[in-house]
C-alpha cells in the first residue's frame, strides 16, 4: 500500500502530497517502503524522537563515505564523484558527533546570534530596495523578489561580492539536485561540475579574507578557533557552500509556498492591517508548506526501536516533514491554514543534532519580507496558479505571479 500512496516523482503527488501523506501517517507512525528500502516516518512524536535520538545519524560512520552518498550508489555511469564528495565530507549536514560537535562549535562562534541581529537593517534595505523594483500590475514573487533577496541576504552576511550571485544560484540549483531521491545522469554530471567551479571560487575568497581580515562571516570562519584548535581550508570551503545552499533555497520555498497560502486562503487583510504580525504569520507559512519535506537517518547502533518496531543497525528511516507538520496528534484542525496559529513547535527546522543553524536568520528574513509586502501592497493577488518546481523532497514553487492591483 505505501508504494502506491508515496510516489515522489510523480506530478499530482507534487501538485498536493497531503492527501497522501495523511493516509500514510494515519496508516501507522512507521510505514515500511518497498520501493525505496526504507521505513517511512510519518507522525509528529516520531520524527522529533527520531531527530533527537543519537543512535540515528545521517552517515554511518561519523563521516559520509563516497558509498553514503545517494548519487553515488545509484547512479553508476559516473565514476569521478571527487568534486561533489569533497563538498559533502566536511559539510556539517553529512557529519556525526564527535567530527561534528568540533565543527559546528567553530562556525557556531562566527555565526552568531549578533551577527544575525546586525544585519537587520541590511536586510530591510535589501527588502525596500527590491521592493521598489516590483510592478503593482504584475510581478513574479519568486524571480523578481524571494530569489534575488534572500540570495543577496546570505551573500552579504558571508562577504560574497554580489556581482556573483547570479552564478552562485546557478552553482547551488545544481548540487542540492542532489538530495532528491531520484537524481539523473546529467544532473549528477552538472552538479559534480558546479562543486568544483564552486569550490575554487569559494578557496579564492579565502584566500583573499586570509591576506586581509575583514568582519564578514567569511572572515570570522577563517578567524574561529575553540581548544581543538581551527578549521581547515577544505572544511571552510564546505561550510560556505552548505550556508550558501541551505541559506536561500529554503527560505526563498517558504516565501512562494507560505505567501501563496496566505492569499488562497484570503489572509492576507489580517497581515496587512496589523490583527496578525508578519512575524507570526511566518510560522503558519513555514508549518503548512514545509519547504523540505524529507530528511533520512541511518540506523547506526543495536537496540534501536521506534513505535514498538525494533529495527537493526544498517536500516534507512526517512522523516516526512509534511506529514508530521499536519499531524492531528501535534496541531488542532492541522490541515486549516491559520494565518495567526503562531505554533512554533512545526518540525520544519528539525531538531537535535543538526537543528537548522540559520533558523534565526530564516525567520527574520521571511518576517522582514513579509512586512515589506505588506507596508507596500495592501491588495495582493494571485493571477494565476503557481507552478511547482517537479521535485518533492525541496518542495517550491517555480513561479507565484502576482499582481497589487484590484
Ligand atoms: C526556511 C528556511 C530554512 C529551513 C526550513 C531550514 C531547514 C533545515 C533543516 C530541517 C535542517 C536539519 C536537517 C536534518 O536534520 O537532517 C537544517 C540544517 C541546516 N541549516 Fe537550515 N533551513 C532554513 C534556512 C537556513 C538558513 C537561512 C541557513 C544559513 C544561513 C541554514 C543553514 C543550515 C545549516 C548550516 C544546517 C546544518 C546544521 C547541522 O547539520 O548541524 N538554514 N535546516
Amino acid at each position: 500500500m505505501t508504494d502506491e500512496l508515496f510516489k515522489p516523482s510523480e506530478v499530482a503527488f507534487i501538485e498536493d502530497p497531503y492527501p497522501a501523506l495523511t493516509e500514510l501517517r494515519e496508516s501507522g507512525p512507521l510505514v515500511w517502503s518497498n520501493e525505496f528500502d526504507l521505513w517511512l516516518v510519518t507522525r509528529h512524536a516520531e520524527v522529533l524522537a527520531c531527530q533527537r535520538d543519537r543512535r540515528l545519524g545521517r552517515v554511518m560512520n561519523g563521516h559520509a563515505q563516497p558509498t553514503d552518498l545517494r548519487p553515488v550508489q545509484t547512479i553508476k555511469a559516473i565514476s569521478d564523484w571527487a568534486p561533489y564528495y569533497d563538498i559533502e565530507r566536511h559539510s556539517l549536514l553529512m557529519l556525526e558527533p564527535p567530527e561534528h560537535t568540533r565543527i559546528r562549535s567553530l562556525v557556531s562562534r562566527a555565526f552568531t546570534p549578533k551577527r544575525i541581529r546586525d544585519l537587520r537593517p541590511t536586510i530591510e534595505m535589501t527588502a525596500e530596495v527590491l521592493g521598489a523594483t516590483l510592478d503593482p500590475g504584475g510581478f513574479d514573487l519568486i524571480a523578481d523578489f524571494a530569489q534575488p533577496y534572500s540570495i543577496r541576504v546570505i551573500a552579504t552576511l558571508l562577504g560574497a561580492p554580489l556581482d556573483s550571485v547570479d552564478q552562485l544560484l546557478t552553482w547551488s540549483h545544481a548540487i542540492v539536485k542532489m538530495y532528491e531521491l531520484n537524481p539523473t545522469e546529467p544532473e549528477a554530471v552538472a552538479a559534480i561540475r558546479a562543486s568544483e567551479e564552486f569550490s575554487e571560487w569559494v578557496g579564492d575568497l579565502v584566500d583573499q579574507r586570509r591576506r586581509e581580515p575583514r568582519d564578514d562571516l567569511i572572515g570570522a570562519l577563517c578567524q574561529a578557533e575553540t581548544e581543538e584548535g581551527r578549521l581547515t581550508l577544505p572544511e571552510i570551503v564546505s561550510t560556505v557552500i552548505l550556508l550558501l545552499n541551505a541559506g536561500h533555497e529554503a527560505t526563498v520555498n517558504t516565501m512562494g509556498n507560505g505567501m501563496t497560502a496566505i492569499l488562497a486562503h484570503g489572509s492576507w487583510d489580517q497581515i496587512v492591517s496589523g490583527a496578525v504580525s508578519s512575524e507570526v504569520a511566518v510560522e503558519e507559512m513555514l508549518r503548512w508548506d514545509a519547504p523540505l519535506q524529507l530528511f533520512e537517518r541511518w540506523v547506526l547502533q543495536d537496540g534501536f526501536e521506534l513505535a514498538g518496531q525494533a529495527i537493526p543497525p544498517g536500516s534507512k528511516l526517512a522523516m516526512l516533514f509534511g506529514a508530521a507538520n499536519r499531524d492531528p496528534r501535534a496541531f488542532e484542525n492541522p490541515d486549516l491554514f491559520e494565518v495567526g496559529r503562531g505554533d512554533r513547535t512545526h518540525i520544519t527546522f528539525g531538531a537535535g543534532t543538526h537543528f537548522c543553524l540559520g533558523a534565526p536568520l530564516a525567520r527574520l528574513e521571511l518576517d522582514i519580507a513579509v512586512n515589506e509586502l505588506a507596508g507596500r501592497f495592501p491588495n495582493l493577488n494571485l493571477t494565476a496558479d503557481p507552478m511547482r518546481v517537479p521535485a518533492f523532497v525541496i518542495r517550491g514553487y517555480q513561479s507565484v505571479p502576482l499582481t497589487a492591483q484590484n
